[in-house]
């Protein structure tokens, strides 16, 4: 089933300023629908839902049904889904369902990235390839063609509010130069004002942050600073 909101995709032209993706993670779950508003009203452009099984991270957080409420509250918002699963295959249709726009497995717990995109792809979303730090960067050149976005972890997932691992850039500036136009570059985990000078310097042009932005209490200001920086 093709995601009913993907007409045309958020990702796919390059951004005149760094798209600014909101983590979810560290939102106030009591209040997860207003204080989704809150970031887009305040200038996000698009959510990132962080999705662990307790597996492949040592966290659980959220699924298909949150992403579907999600969509039906914000039915024009660009929903990016970061799985941190052990077969991130298993969740595609569950997330088409849901109305995701953006489905990124792990290199790390995938053994034919093609394969994904391409099922991905068939259900109308945009594909993402995601890669942790310790992982050379060696084993996502092969498969970079055939996503929409390539995210370089720069925390060990699992969990928000970590520091900024900067031996990371260096996978950054290899990828950069390789993505074609349409391609986008994310980076998530420790980003703040003062380590996203340095991903977008390196070349990220979307950039996920949580406690930068949810531990604040000033959403648009925090937005604007790390879109600015
Ligand atoms: C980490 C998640 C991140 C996380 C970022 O495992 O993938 O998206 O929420 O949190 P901060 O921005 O606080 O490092
Ligand atoms: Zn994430």
């Amino acid at each position: 089933m093709k995601c009913a909101t993907a007409e045309m995709s958020l990702i796919t032209s390059p951004p005149s300023l760094p798209l600014v993706a909101p983590s979810i993670l560290s939102a106030d779950f009591a209040n997860l629908g207003n204080e989704c508003k809150a970031v887009i009203e305040g200038g996000a452009d698009l959510l990132h839902l962080d999705v662990m099984d307790g597996h492949f991270v040592p966290n659980l957080t959220m699924g298909g049904a949150l992403c579907a409420s999600l969509r039906k509250a914000l039915p024009s918002t660009y929903l990016d889904v970061h799985l941190m699963v052990d077969n991130p295959m298993a969740f595609i249709d569950s997330f088409t369902h849901a109305g995701a726009n953006l489905f990124t497995g792990h290199i790390e717990s995938n053994d034919n990235p093609i394969e994904m995109a391409n099922a991905i792809h068939d259900a109308g979303m945009d594909a993402g390839l995601a890669i942790n730090p310790p992982t050379d960067v060696e084993a996502i050149l092969p498969y970079i063609e055939a996503f929409d976005l390539i995210l370089i972890m720069s925390v060990n997932p699992g969990f928000s509010g970590q520091s900024f691992i900067p031996e990371v850039l260096e996978k950054v500036t290899i990828v950069s130069e390789r993505l074609r136009p349409s391609q986008r570059l994310q980076m998530d985990g420790g980003i703040a004002p003062a380590t996203v000078h340095s991903a977008k310097e390196a070349g990220c042009d979307v950039l996920v942050a949580a406690s930068a932005i949810f531990g604040t209490d000033d959403y648009a200001s925090a937005i604007e600073g790390l879109r600015t920086a």
